[in-house]
């Protein structure tokens, strides 16, 4: 394996390389040697193995189709998509490391150093906001980001979908994907990457199958790691679920003065806060974090230990004075292993679902909404236009309540625990109310006319 020791360094190969290759028969003598040594490990709550489970189906939007993404996917390989015909998406995102590049900070149109990592691709048909810091709000706005980036592809919408249109085989493409708008425009452009970006799904891994009750799908030493992760490390508090992402910005104390979404948010309690990347697949796609300072998972967990730069805006969620013993260490790491394909991943496919949109059934009507635990309860009510709705802030956490709509944009700034703020909705209609630290709080608010007024 000529990748191994070069790209993942020596010490991610020892610790992670290693157990895949003992759990598929070639039993590596220290993994044998520590397997008997381990005691049975502790069984895993029923409650704790169905948040990770993975789902049947995926997000998607409603006109996403086998058409939009087979162009989306051809799109993406395009390199009329850059300035100078040098550059296609997959040239940072390449599929063969788990659709990222590799390296700390890339290179992008002529050879510009980019200020942040590439990220993987995997399962952002669950993404609530994309870039690190958050700044697009769906895959379709994302995706003509990069092309005019001057720094990444450097192009003009224009001269790429002039490029495009240039072949008869891109316009009969494009025609027969659009039937109801056949033309190649940058609505298009962006509509297909989006679809075929939506169909990266990370494929099933060890983990899965214990998650789906396989118990030894796992060594004893990647439970115990599982344990750790889900206990003493703390690190669930904001790698939850399947995806292992609670798609919320954090400050974990990483040296640097990049905003993050303190900038796009123009919040600064949210300086440095950066989105939780997933942990799927991440044994492809190295080095780590949105400056790629991190070279292998054993640096990410001693920062995590002791590498903490101290600030006001640390995440609440952070676990502190975490010390953990070498035998820990190596099992987390371990643990982390299992999330991972022990080949170069290929997406899964899952059907795609349709979201309903929430129906006006399940509103109920309060005046005060609660946000512990990083949630909005109760999450769904009705008012009347003009009455306020409080928000309190009864969590541990700093949040930034907003209201993103044409028809009223708000936001609270940094509302700390303690703080509460009113929202008031002159116009009848649905809103949605979020957090723009914890894009994953939504509460939606059916807001009915006005009383007439006694006659
Ligand atoms: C020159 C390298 C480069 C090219 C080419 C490139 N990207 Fe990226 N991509 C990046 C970097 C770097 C980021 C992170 C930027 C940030 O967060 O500020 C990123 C972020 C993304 C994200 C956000 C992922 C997330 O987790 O939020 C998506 C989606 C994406 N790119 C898709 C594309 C598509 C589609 C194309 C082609 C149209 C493309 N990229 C071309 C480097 C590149
Ligand atoms: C307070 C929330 C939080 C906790 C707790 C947390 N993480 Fe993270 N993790 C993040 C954020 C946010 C990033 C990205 C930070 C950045 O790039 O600035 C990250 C990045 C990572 C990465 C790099 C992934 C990549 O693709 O670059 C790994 C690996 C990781 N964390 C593992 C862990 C482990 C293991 C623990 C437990 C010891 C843990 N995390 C605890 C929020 C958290």
């Amino acid at each position: 394996m000529a990748r191994a020791g070069s790209r993942f360094g020596a010490a991610f190969d020892r610790a992670v390389r290693r157990p895949w290759r003992a759990a598929a028969g070639a039993c590596a003598v220290v993994f044998c040697a520590g397997l008997s040594a381990a005691e049975t490990p502790p069984s895993v709550a029923a409650d704790v193995l169905a948040a990770f489970a993975r789902p049947a189906r995926r997000p998607s939007a409603e006109d996403d189709d086998a058409r939009q993404v087979a162009l989306g996917q051809a799109l993406f390989f395009d390199t009329r998509l850059s300035g100078d015909g040098s550059l296609a998406c997959a040239s940072c995102h390449d599929p063969q490391l788990g659709f990222a590049d590799g390296v700390p900070l890339g290179r992008g149109i002529a050879g510009s150093r980019l200020p942040r990592h590439t990220p993987a691709l995997w399962n952002l048909a669950w993404g609530r906001t994309f870039f690190w810091d958050g700044r697009a709000t769906s895959l379709e706005s994302q995706s003509t980001g990069p092309i005019e980036s001057p720094v990444e592809m450097g192009a003009k919408l224009e001269e790429v979908v002039a490029r495009l249109s240039d072949g008869s085989a891109m316009r009969a493409a494009f025609a027969e994907t659009f039937p109801e708008r056949p033309v190649v425009d940058g609505l298009n452009l962006s509509r297909a990457l989006a679809a075929f970006e939506r169909t990266l799904v990370s494929p099933e891994t060890r983990f899965d199958r214990f998650v789906a009750g396989e118990r030894d799908a796992l060594t004893a030493d990647e439970i115990a790691g599982f344990h750790l992760f889900t206990g003493k490390a703390g690190c669930v508090a904001c790698h939850s679920g399947w995806r292992f992402t609670d798609e919320a910005f954090h400050d974990i104390g990483l040296p640097g003065d990049d905003r993050g979404r303190g900038a796009a948010l123009g919040l600064a309690a949210a300086d440095h806060a950066f989105k939780t990347p997933s942990l799927r697949e991440i044994a492809w796609t190295a080095p780590y974090m949105h400056d790629g300072a991190l070279a292998t998972l054993e640096d990410v967990v001693a920062h995590y230990e002791h590498g903490i730069v101290d600030r006001p805006t640390l995440s609440a969620d952070l676990p502190k004075g975490l010390s953990l013993s070498e035998a820990e260490r190596d099992q987390l790491i371990a643990f982390l292993g299992t999330l991972s394909s022990e080949d170069p991943p290929r997406s899964a496919s899952l059907p795609p679902h349709v979201e309903a949109a929430p129906s006006s059934a399940g509103a109920v009507s309060v005046s005060t909404i609660g946000q512990a635990g990083k949630r909005f309860a109760p999450d769904h009510v009705r008012i009347r236009a003009g009455e306020g709705l409080t928000v309190v802030n009864d969590d541990t956490r700093t949040h930034n309540v907003r209201v993103d709509d044409p028809r009223l944009t708000y936001s609270s700034g940094a509302q700390e625990p303690g703080d509460k703020v009113v929202l008031s909705f002159e116009e009848p209609g649905q809103f949605l109310v979020t957090c723009g630290i914890h894009p994953e709080m939504r509460l939606t608010v059916e807001v009915a006319p006005q009383e007439p007024a006694p006659k």
